[in-house]
């Protein structure tokens, strides 16, 4: 197996990062290929945390590649102090490798997200530049880092841009915009310390897949905030199907032959849009409380509900997911029942179906060691799906992780 896609099925925060580095013993490269530092991947190794917002949740492991591909927005000062948090709990950065070609994110950027997030019809974004970045860069405004670096022409590329912005936030906003020498400056200042790791990362593209290299694609956000197929408006600025592994690295098609599916037992949201399945009353608190439902990167308090067996079918479907791993199965242990939604009403409302609840699940070392009703619950769920839950995990560390 040369290249496998690791994606969220849901609203994001499905625990991407601990089943990516599960997963990553098994590879020689992990690489971020769409999305920015609006992505939180929580690790637990060894009884600590650590936060991954941009780098990949490969870099755990000091024998292994981790890129941060071409589709990948980059907020140059994130990444330092990722970088810089890293090396504190002694773990080396030297595997990092960053395209030239990601776009930067700027603090015009960032002033935009925010002065869009306080109008009315706002979505609830992170307010980390990552709409205003990925516009830019359709629009051929974007700057890329090879932009900055390659000789001449740097500042008036920044300038340009940043004029733009600054009209748009003073005239359209009533924003006074960040200082354009002020910002360039801290940016190269950045990019001074980044440029080791800048390189061309389509290269090491073509050459992993002509000697079949074992590549991890660890995607961010979840299918159903992808700007495309998800819940339009309500959505990202990226997108997560596992085709945009290939266009935010420059891996070729014909390499992928593993699509890893990441879900909740249940569904969370951060951030405004429809959710079916959303529950208001004690269960959901509890849910929260149990399952930490705490945004990694805005500190927001996540939507809970139950799992969708509809969205789920439309998300596997469309990322082509071969193989699902299903996360906090310890968080619903000890609930009286557990309901998924199987189907739809004619007024559109999620029909349950409803599991006897579980116990608590301790150290279970295989898939036999779980308990019955979990099994019938996680068995159910494969059927709909058509495809094998094959990863199960009860608990944020590594070693609470059943492979099947
Ligand atoms: P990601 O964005 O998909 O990587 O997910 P986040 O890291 O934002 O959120 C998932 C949270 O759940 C993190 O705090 C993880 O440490 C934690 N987690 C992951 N898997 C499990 C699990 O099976 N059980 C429990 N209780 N927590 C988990
Ligand atoms: P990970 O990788 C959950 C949500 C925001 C908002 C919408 C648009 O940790 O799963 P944006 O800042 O991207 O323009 O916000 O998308 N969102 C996420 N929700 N997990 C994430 O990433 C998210 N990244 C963005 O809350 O609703
Ligand atoms: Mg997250």
């Amino acid at each position: 197996m040369s290249a496998s896609v690791l994606l969220g099925l849901q609203w994001g925060d499905e625990g991407k990062g601990k089943i990516t580095d599960y997963l990553a013993s098994q590879a020689e490269i992990v690489l971020r290929f769409q999305g920015g530092d609006n992505a939180g991947h929580t690790l637990l190794i060894d009884g600590k945390k650590y936060f991954n917002h941009l780098i990949p949740s490969g870099i755990m492991y000091d024998d292994k590649l981790s890129i941060i591909g071409n589709g990948v927005v980059v907020n140059p000062a994130t990444l330092v102090k990722e970088i810089a948090g890293l090396k504190e709990n002694g773990i080396s950065a030297k595997g990092l490798r960053v395209s030239e070609k990601c776009h930067l994110i700027t603090p015009f950027h960032i002033a935009l997200d925010g002065a869009n997030e306080m109008r009315k019809g706002s979505i609830g974004t992170t307010k980390k530049g990552i709409g205003p970045a990925y516009s830019d860069k359709a629009a051929r405004r974007g700057l890329r880092f090879l932009d900055l670096l390659d000789g001449d022409g740097g500042f008036q590329r920044y300038e340009s841009a940043a004029k733009y912005h600054s009209f748009v936030l003073k005239e359209y906003f009533g924003i006074e915009p960040p200082d354009i020498q002020d910002s360039y400056d801290k940016i190269m200042e950045y990019l001074n310390i980044l440029k080791t790791y800048i390189c061309n990362t389509e290269e090491l593209m073509f050459e992993a897949y002509e000697k079949g290299t074992k590549i991890l694609f660890e995607g961010a956000q979840g299918i159903l905030l992808d700007l495309d197929h998800g819940t339009y408006p309500f959505v990202t600025s990226s997108n997560t199907v596992s085709g945009a592994a290939l266009c935010g690295s420059g891996y070729p098609l014909g390499g992928v032959k593993k699509i890893t599916g990441v879900f909740k037992s249940y569904t969370t949201r951060v951030g405004d849009g429809p959710f079916a399945t959303e529950l208001f009353d004690d269960i959901s608190e509890a849910i929260c409380d149990k399952g930490g439902e705490y945004g990694t990167t805005t500190g927001r308090k996540r939507r809970v509900g139950w799992a969708d067996i509809v969205d789920l079918k439309r998300a596997v479907l469309l990322s082509g997911t071969t193989d699902l791993a299903m996360t906090k199965a310890d968080v619903l242990c000890g609930m009286e029942k557990v309901l998924i939604a199987e189907g739809r009403d004619s007024a559109n409302k999620p029909i349950y179906k409803e599991f006897e609840g579980w116990g608590e699940i301790i150290q279970a070392g295989k898939y036999s060691d779980l308990p019955e009703n979990l099994k019938k619950y996680i068995e159910y769920i494969e059927e709909q799906l058509g495809v094998p839950i094959n990863i199960i995990s009860y608990g944020p560390a590594r070693r609470q992780t059943i492979e099947r």
